[in-house]
């Protein structure tokens, strides 16, 4: 087995975009950070070394982390996290996962700006058979002229909206349509005539996405590192957390001489509170048979049009667009979907209001405070312990599991049924407790989580991520979920696996998965706005009977608080 060793420096590093030059959080002093690169069955080490004044902590997003819970990342779950000054090697193995995924910062807001591709090689050829010409990543994230961690410290102070990013971004770039931004643009040279692989990767902070190539199809090849039956679209919808690999045949005459033609992310939206909703743009260059143009030379062109991107709030294409994911399903890469449960959790996932507290002025709606839950609790993060470390020095193995700081009895079920997507958005089950109730699962379990989405407030998608497991999307739909009827369409044949699933708008999605990562996982909405506001909960896994069915035992090295 080889050992892949990577050296991460978390610190500022002074970058200029939209010509507003700030000290920016990165890895390495780039941005996007570093890409991982490894092959399938790999150990992977990172050293991370935190420069800042502040706490930071890295994640591996979608690496199930099998039995190393240590090296997942979440600040106070799996962790404490890495004070300044002091470093921490995250150790860990690439087993059974080909594809991309991502790592970004998981303390505060870090990853704004703290993030990159991960991408495992296969040991095995593709299964589609056109050759590669070349495999391009391509990170869409924000730029925020503020300072994150104010915006954040602002909108937890006074309990409103989090102001919005500035731009979005391609590689790190916001493209011809910011102010002062032409210059900033990710252009990408392509021969014409070929096959290429772009690696598309989410790293948004707050919202859904959707990127098209004008004048190209996208074949859709795989999400989240498990390869898709492959399908062509005009676009994609990739919510944050989210990866989807394409494949893009240069078939195109370069339409005027320069040869370009734009890429383009703009939000998918649904919501009504304030967002950027405004476009990057990239370009892929055509390059000239015969003729040499340095890439210093390059720039976007004066004209350009946007072609096969969605209306921003075309829910029936995001809706179209994940009905079209599928498993493979084929014999070298089965859908281990469980067919039979032994546990259905049905959550649902909200906003709330709640009294503004008597020492704060509240920003929120009508004076309130916004907080979300999920079952209407408002998850409560530790801040000075973490409780994978908590659980395992405490009640490991032993019968209750749970410390007290923390504790079992997160409600299986919504505590009030009511219509979930109707109406009375305003009036109905508005309020939330806070506490840091979590879910326990005997090793091996076969759990269905319903998650239900509700109209209070808004009406909105939530990337719901699960931490150490991927799971499969067996069903979904709008409305209220019916637990006597939806269960007989599920599919369970080739349902698509993933770390994060997009709850439709006014509507539910079923997921299921086996239980059999032992550790303390994370599980919570990847609009970090939404986990700040109390999004979350976590769920234990306990260790089974068999030789290779526990958790490890902590790393010398694992910070403490
Ligand atoms: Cu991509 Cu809990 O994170």
């Amino acid at each position: 087995k080889t050992t892949q060793r990577f050296k991460f420096s978390v610190g500022l590093k002074k970058v200029t975009r939209l010509c507003h030059t700030k000290q920016l959080l990165t890895v390495n002093g780039k941005f996007p950070g570093p890409t991982i690169a490894v092959h399938e069955g790999d150990n992977v080490e990172v050293k991370v070394t935190n420069r800042i004044a502040d706490n930071t902590t890295i994640h591996w997003h979608g690496i199930k982390q099998v039995r190393t819970g240590w090296a997942d990342g979440p600040s106070y779950i799996t962790q404490c996290p890495i004070s300044g000054g002091k470093s921490y090697t995250y150790r860990f193995s690439v087993i059974g996962q080909r594809g991309t995924l991502l790592w970004h910062a998981h303390h505060a807001w870090q990853r704004a700006s703290v993030y990159g591709a991960f991408i495992i090689h296969p040991r095995t050829p593709y299964p589609f058979s056109v050759p590669i010409r070349a495999e391009i990543p391509v990170i869409v994230g924000e730029w925020w002229n503020a300072d994150v961690a104010a915006v954040e410290n602002e909108m937890t102070r006074y309990g409103g909206g989090p102001n919005s990013s500035d731009a979005y971004t391609i590689n790190g770039f916001p493209g011809p349509l910011y102010p002062c931004s032409t210059k900033d643009t990710f252009i990408q040279t392509v021969e014409r005539g070929k096959t290429y692989l772009l690696r598309i990767i989410n790293a948004a902070l707050n919202d859904e996405l959707f990127f098209a190539v004008s004048n190209h199809i996208l074949t859709v090849v795989e999400i989240d590192a498990v390869y898709t039956k492959p399908f062509t679209t005009k676009a994609i919808m990739i919510a944050p957390g989210q990866t989807t690999n394409v494949l893009l045949t240069t078939n195109q005459h370069p339409a005027d001489p320069s040869g370009m033609f734009p890429m383009a992310a703009t939000p998918y939206l649904t919501t009504i509170f304030p967002v950027d909703n405004s476009t990057a743009v990239g370009f892929l260059h055509y390059k000239q048979p015969g003729k040499f143009r340095p890439k210093a030379h390059l720039k976007p062109p004066n004209k350009f049009i946007l072609n096969n991107l969605p209306k921003i709030e075309d829910t029936a294409f995001a809706t179209n667009f994940s009905a079209s994911l599928k498993s493979l399903a084929s014999p070298q890469y089965p859908c281990n979907v469980p067919k039979k449960i032994d546990k259905r959790v049905v959550i649902t996932i909200s906003l709330n209001l709640q009294d503004c507290p008597s020492n704060k002025t509240c920003m929120g709606y009508e004076g309130k405070s916004f907080y979300a839950s999920m079952n209407n609790q408002s998850f409560v993060r530790p801040n000075s312990f973490s409780l994978l470390e908590t659980y395992y020095v405490t009640k490991l193995g032993k019968a209750g599991g749970v410390d007290s700081r923390f504790t079992a009895g997160f409600p299986e079920k919504p505590l009030r049924p009511f219509d979930y997507t109707g109406v009375d958005s305003l009036t109905g089950n508005l309020n939330t407790e806070f506490g840091s109730k979590i879910l326990v699962f005997p090793y091996g379990t076969n759990v269905e989580i319903v998650l239900q989405g509700t109209s209070l407030l808004n009406k909105e998608n939530h990337p719901i991520h699960v931490h150490g497991h991927n799971f499969f999307v067996v069903g979904k739909g709008f409305g209220n979920f019916d637990s006597a009827k939806d269960p007989w369409k599920y599919n369970l044949i080739d349902p698509p696996e993933r770390n994060t699933v997009a709850v439709p708008t006014g509507g539910w999605a079923a997921i299921r998965f086996k239980a059999d990562n032992p550790g303390v996982w994370f599980v919570h909405c990847h609009l970090e706005e939404h986990t700040s506001w109390g999004l979350s909960t976590a769920f234990i896994v306990k260790n089974g009977p068999g030789p290779n069915q526990s958790l490890l035992p902590p790393p010398a090295d694992l910070p403490s608080c």
